[in-house]
């Protein structure tokens, strides 16, 4: 199949198309490197000795993603491109709601143009908001989000939904993943933030190389059990390895299918700190400060319906995650070459 991934330079879309390729799939990527750059599709190519059609547009850009439609066949879209910064999004609203929904909507209008009828859309489990218990599953309400980038996912959910009602050929999965971390075995792509990083596994990375003087955990007082955030962290090629599987299914299907990947354990943060320690021989220095604003306590995936529906489970340990997060740092102290 030819797969269209939009976001395809970023982190998971980076990973995606590496398995979709090793799959037998061809892949075709739209990015305008809003968060990402020309480096990481050099990598790419190199990693899997071809070059990746490119094509550098906004996804919003109905006539730049016609012009793409009309030089490939596509066969089905995989939509990552989205902005995911969550504090940045309580910040400035109206630009996620315009970039993640505006996307989104051009993607549809150029797919039905091109009698393209498969879309897979990178969700998350950030639509099951903060009054549902865990494990998390799919048939639980969704709403009571926390902030505008958890709406805009959980509002693109209710488009493909709507969208999907009124034509019976399309086939439209909603992933929502749990907490992707890790990075390809190559050592030669991760995930690369701006700034001081806002999540765990990077944040430990960091402060492994030295670039940050300690991890800061964020309330040791949750009822957990020991006391640290429990979350589901899910290794990005298993996740990569998800979207070949819910490609293969969303062919053979029709309608909309929500479906989490994640691993179905939850791991604290002092669980990450000591294997992290353990995996890579290394320590990591931190202190106990405050809660986050807008943390929960703990959560973590039902996968029973992605095993059921795609056949696909993660197999990749916390030490695998722990172990190719230290490779990548390690590679690449300063991330992608600018
Ligand atoms: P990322 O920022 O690394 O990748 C997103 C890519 O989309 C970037 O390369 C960016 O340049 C591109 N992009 C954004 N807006 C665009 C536009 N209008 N036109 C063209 N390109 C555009 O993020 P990621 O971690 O790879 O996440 C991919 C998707 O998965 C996002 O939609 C994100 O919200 C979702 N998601 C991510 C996580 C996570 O923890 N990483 C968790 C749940 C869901
Ligand atoms: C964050 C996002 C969520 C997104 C997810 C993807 C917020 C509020 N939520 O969730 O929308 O889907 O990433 O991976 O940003 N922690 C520390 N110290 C740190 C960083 C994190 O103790 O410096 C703790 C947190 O309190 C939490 C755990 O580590 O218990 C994981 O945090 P993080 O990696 O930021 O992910 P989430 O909070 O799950």
């Amino acid at each position: 199949m030819n797969i269209l991934l939009t976001g395809g330079a970023g982190y998971i879309g980076s990973h995606t198309a590496i398995e979709l390729i090793e799959a037998g799939h061809n892949a075709v990527i739209a990015d305008n490197f809003v968060n990402s750059n020309p480096s990481i599709v050099k990598r790419m190519n190199e990693i899997i000795g071809q070059t990746i059609p490119f094509y550098n547009i906004d996804v919003a850009d109905v006539a730049a993603l016609d012009e793409v439609f009309c030089k490939h066949k596509i066969d089905a879209v995989i939509h990552f491109a989205g902005l995911k910064a969550v504090g940045e999004s309580v910040q400035i609203p109206v630009k996620y709601y315009r970039n993640n929904i505006d996307s989104t909507l051009s993607l549809l209008e150029i797919m039905a143009k091109h009698n393209v009828h498969t879309f897979i859309f990178s969700s998350s489990a950030t639509v099951y908001g903060n009054m549902n218990n865990i494990p998390y599953i799919e048939n639980m309400h969704v709403g009571h989000c926390s902030s505008p980038y958890a709406w805009t996912k959980l509002f693109i959910e209710q488009i493909l939904a709507d969208v999907a009602a009124v034509n019976s050929d399309f086939s439209v999965v909603l992933l929502r993943y749990f907490n992707p971390v890790g990075a390809h075995p190559s050592g030669k792509i991760g995930e690369n933030p701006n700034g001081i990083p806002n999540n765990l596994f990077p944040y430990i990375s960091q402060v492994a190389i030295g670039k940050l003087a300690e991890l800061k955990i964020f309330g040791n007082d949750y009822p957990t059990k020991d006391g640290t955030g429990v979350r589901d962290y899910i290794h990005v090629v298993d996740l990569a390895k998800g979207h070949v599987a819910a490609l293969e299914y969303a062919e053979k299907h029709k309608g909309v299918e929500a479906i989490n990947l994640g691993t179905g354990t939850g791991y604290s943060v002092l669980d990450i700190v000591k294997t992290f320690e353990q995996t890579n021989n290394i320590k990591i220095p931190y202190q106990i400060v405050s809660r986050r604003a807008g943390d929960i306590a703990e959560y973590y995936a039902d996968v029973s319906k992605a095993l059921l529906l795609l056949n696909w489970k993660a197999k990749k340990t916390l030490a695998d995650m722990c172990r190719d997060t230290w490779r990548w740092q390690t590679q690449n102290p300063d991330g992608y070459e600018k």
